[in-house]
């Protein structure tokens, strides 16, 4: 068969992704595979197994990351790399990361029993953490790996029972022997659902990111005094909740008030002691900034603190304000991105040249490597909930449209 007509098998695609479905999955139609959970650990073992099914090289790395190569004509190129991630959302999707791993897995597959070899070789990767849901931050692994984070940092991130990192990882049997470090890659593509409407509202079915907003991870602990709800007169108490209530408007405000393109978001929050007739003397929240334009972003983030500080001093709520993680915006390769587009248009699929505003591994590889992404619309722009959906048909597109980014890409000499 010439190259040019190979196209993946959508069928195989979905039944891979049916069962990887079944692996913490919730009532609600979605999936639970938290990063390092027991999930997570039999979706990385049946990923293993296929993975030695088609007799690739593989090799764990010491952040949990794990790697099939495939040879290629001339091993002593640097490889063409994909894939994404396997961890999700507390009650996420079906699609989120596990869509670019075991799309990248059917693109193996065709090759494999096409006897297709390409020039370069091929690497799949599945990245450690990527949803920084249990532990922040998010893309640990892959920062670690590109050389951007510090493995020991990363190792003493402690989830919300204080478990760290570091022993989840090794619990699950999942902390290799290879050193998280970067090698040379002549390319990253990451396959991905959209998680917005944009592809939706335009009758698209491939997206082509240009790249990926910054993204900004803060953390604000508040303290302030316990004590009986019913005697205690309201004036003079020190409520940390209503001082958080107070923080939290104004950050959901704070978009609009800057103008411009951004979004800001309070996602996780604890009080305590959590009990509804003491006052509550303690409060941590998590702040989200993202934009295309990382200095907005900032001046944003420098305005709300200070305003943060504010209504703390007001409130006579001491506050403490960690600048847990932060990560430029990202402009992908244009002639990758340029590739997405023209493939996508030769295989017969509509395309959309766009913005991703939801982060990806594919941020740090595009420290390290010329990057680009593949994007499948999201059914009504709904992800990081148990509904996420994609139609099977534009799994399948999105999985040719890489499919043949790599065959182009690894022969490249
Ligand atoms: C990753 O899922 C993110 O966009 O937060
Ligand atoms: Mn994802
Ligand atoms: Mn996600």
């Amino acid at each position: 068969m010439e190259l040019k007509n190979l196209r993946v098998d959508g069928k195989r695609l979905r039944r891979s992704l049916e069962e990887m479905a079944r692996i913490g999955a919730t009532p609600g139609g979605g999936v639970q595979r938290l990063t390092l959970s027991g999930e997570d650990k039999r979706a990385r073992d049946l990923f293993v197994k296929w993975l030695k099914e088609l007799k690739l090289e593989l090799t764990i790395d010491e952040m949990g990351n794990i790697f099939g190569r495939r040879a290629g004509k001339d091993n002593s190129l640097a490889p063409v790399m994909t894939g994404s991630h396997i961890d999700s959302q507390p009650k996420g999707g079906r699609f989120d990361g596990i869509l670019g791993v075991m799309g990248a897995l059917e693109v193996f597959r065709t090759l494999q029993e096409n006897k297709v070899v390409s020039e370069r070789p091929l690497v799949i990767v599945d990245w450690t953490n990527e949803e920084g849901s249990r532990f922040a931050p998010a893309m640990c692994a892959s920062g670690v790996w590109a050389g951007c984070l510090e493995r020991d940092w990363v190792y003493g991130r402690t989830d919300i029972n204080g478990k760290k990192f570091v022993d989840e990882l090794e619990r699950i049997g999942y902390r290799g022997k290879a050193p998280a470090r970067k090698w040379p890659v002549h390319a990253y593509f990451e396959y991905h659902i959209e998680q917005g409407p944009l592809l939706e509202r335009q009758g698209k079915t491939i997206g082509a990111p240009k790249g990926i907003v910054c993204e900004h991870w803060n953390d604000v602990y508040l303290q302030g005094e316990a004590n009986q709800v019913g005697p205690t007169p309201m004036e003079g108490r020190h409520d940390a909740l209503c001082a958080a209530a107070e923080m939290i408007l104004k950050i959901g405000e704070l978009p609009e008030r800057m103008g411009g393109n951004m979004v800001a978001t309070v996602g996780e929050i604890q009080n305590y002691p959590n009990s509804r007739n003491i006052i509550p003397d303690r409060v941590h929240f998590t702040v989200d900034i993202r934009s295309w334009d990382d200095e907005h972003a900032l001046k944003a983030w420098e305005l709300l603190k200070e305003e943060l500080k504010a209504v703390a001093a007001r409130r006579g709520c001491p506050i403490e304000i960690k600048e847990t993680w932060r990560i430029e915006h990202q402009p992908f390769a244009e002639p990758l991105v340029q590739r997405v587009l023209d493939t996508a248009g030769e295989l017969g699929y509509s395309a959309l040249y766009m913005v991703s505003g939801a982060g990806h591994d594919a941020s740090y590889m595009n420290k390290i490597a010329p990057t680009a992404m593949i994007f499948v619309p999201s059914i009504g722009g709904r992800s990081h909930v148990e509904v996420e959906n994609t139609r099977w048909e534009d799994c399948e597109a999105g999985a040719n449209v890489l499919l043949h980014c790599l065959l182009k890409t690894a022969g490249e000499k």
